[in-house]
């Protein structure tokens, strides 16, 4: 069985890495696996793409369709019309996609009108705001979709309620986890560490790159206004996404303690994230991780897909507001962050369940 394996957009190559190695362990012990490892294009950028390729050791993907920037329906057409052309000239058994990126539903899309299979891995999660394009994405992607590998109960739910009968899904658990266990021991120190002195427990992590925060000037200013001014002169680092750089150069904010630089390869933000006193983002990938690693993490959303890590992990959901900003970084800095769990499956394993559930396929 030929699978093709999709990656687009930054969070899904950790999704991708620990399958494509459980798909070469099973070759090397004869199951009849083969996989197509297919690069939309959709990020390109050396910091947001060929690093994490380097690190994470994925090979060379065999394909790139070199999809690029564009609005939504831009790059979902190119993505389509480049995907279904290497479909009809070389087709695959089953198309795998992960996670919620435009790729993701763009690829299932093109491979389901050929009468190709579907698995997608990360399925059923569900933020039910559709201003966000990933839930779009989740929902098209689902609604197609033959195979649902899921991360929690809470997807198992919600896929349950959409009528998807239980042999399709897989409760596996979390290949980003997969990813983050395998390679905790190797996490690497940052250039920025020695030049600003860092210490453990001494400095903040912040992304933000969700259109609603970041594409406003007004939204993005008054945001990080009030992380500065609550942040009691800790060291503020902000790798900062291109889609964030394009705004914030227009607004002229500098402060002694917020300090802005390049997107970190995997290896170098999770060694920052894993010595952080917290961290505070917008993305959902993160939180997941924030919560593995005990480190108490603030969402700068009204909702979240990933209900597990406010529940049981160290995530806490703040609004899109400035305003709560203040009682939340008092709180953490009076020591009273809650310390979390860890959600059942996310164990390390997660590839390996998903390769024996397509081994019996
Ligand atoms: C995308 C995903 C989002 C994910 C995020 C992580 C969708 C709908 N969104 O959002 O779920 O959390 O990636 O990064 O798929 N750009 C570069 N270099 C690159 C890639 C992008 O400069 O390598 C620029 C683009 O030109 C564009 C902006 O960044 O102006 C946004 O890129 P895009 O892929 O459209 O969406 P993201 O905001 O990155």
């Amino acid at each position: 069985m030929l699978i093709d394996i999709i990656a687009g957009a930054r969070p899904n190559f950790m999704k991708i890495a620990p399958i494509i190695h459980a798909i070469q362990k099973a070759e090397d012990n004869g199951s009849k696996l083969k996989y197509r490892l297919v690069h939309t294009g959709q990020h390109y950028d050396k910091k947001m793409s060929g690093d994490f390729f380097e690190q994470l050791n994925i090979p060379h993907p065999d394909v790139n369709l070199e999809s690029g920037s564009g609005t939504q329906a831009e790059q979902t057409a190119k993505i389509m019309v480049r995907y279904e052309a290497l479909l009809l000239e070389k087709p695959c058994d089953l198309t795998l996609v992960v996670g919620d990126v435009t790729s993701t539903m763009a690829c299932s899309i093109a491979a389901k009108k050929l009468n190709i299979k579907v698995a997608h891995v990360e399925a059923g999660i569900r933020s039910f705001d559709l201003s966000m394009p990933e839930e779009i994405n989740r929902m098209v992607t689902d609604s197609i979709t033959d195979y649902f590998f899921t991360t929690s109960e809470r997807a198992n739910i919600n896929l349950k309620r959409a009528s998807v009968e239980d042999e399709r899904i897989f409760f596996v658990g979390n290949t980003m986890i997969d990813t983050l266990l395998k390679n905790r021991s190797r996490f690497m120190k940052p250039e920025v560490w020695d030049e600003l002195k860092l210490n453990e427990s001494g400095y903040i992590v912040m992304t933000l790159h969700r259109p609603a925060n970041v594409d406003e000037e007004h939204k993005l200013k008054g945001l990080i206004q009030e992380i500065v001014d609550h942040s009691q002169g800790m060291p503020l680092l902000f790798p900062i996404h291109p889609r964030t750089a394009k705004v914030f150069e227009n607004l002229g904010i500098t402060h002694d303690n917020l300090h802005l630089i390049e997107p970190l390869p995997y290896l170098e933000f999770n060694f920052l994230v894993e010595r952080s006193r917290a961290v505070i983002t917008d993305s959902g990938g993160i939180t997941e991780e924030t919560t593995v690693m005990g480190i108490p993490c603030m969402t700068l959303r009204d909702n979240t897909e990933r209900p597990e890590t406010c529940e049981l992990g160290t995530n806490e959901l703040l609004g899109t507001d400035p305003k709560a900003i203040g009682p939340a970084m008092a709180k953490l800095f009076s020591g009273q962050w809650k310390k979390g769990g860890i959600p059942q499956l996310w164990d390390g394993k997660t590839a390996e369940r998903i390769i024996e559930c397509l081994n019996e396929l």
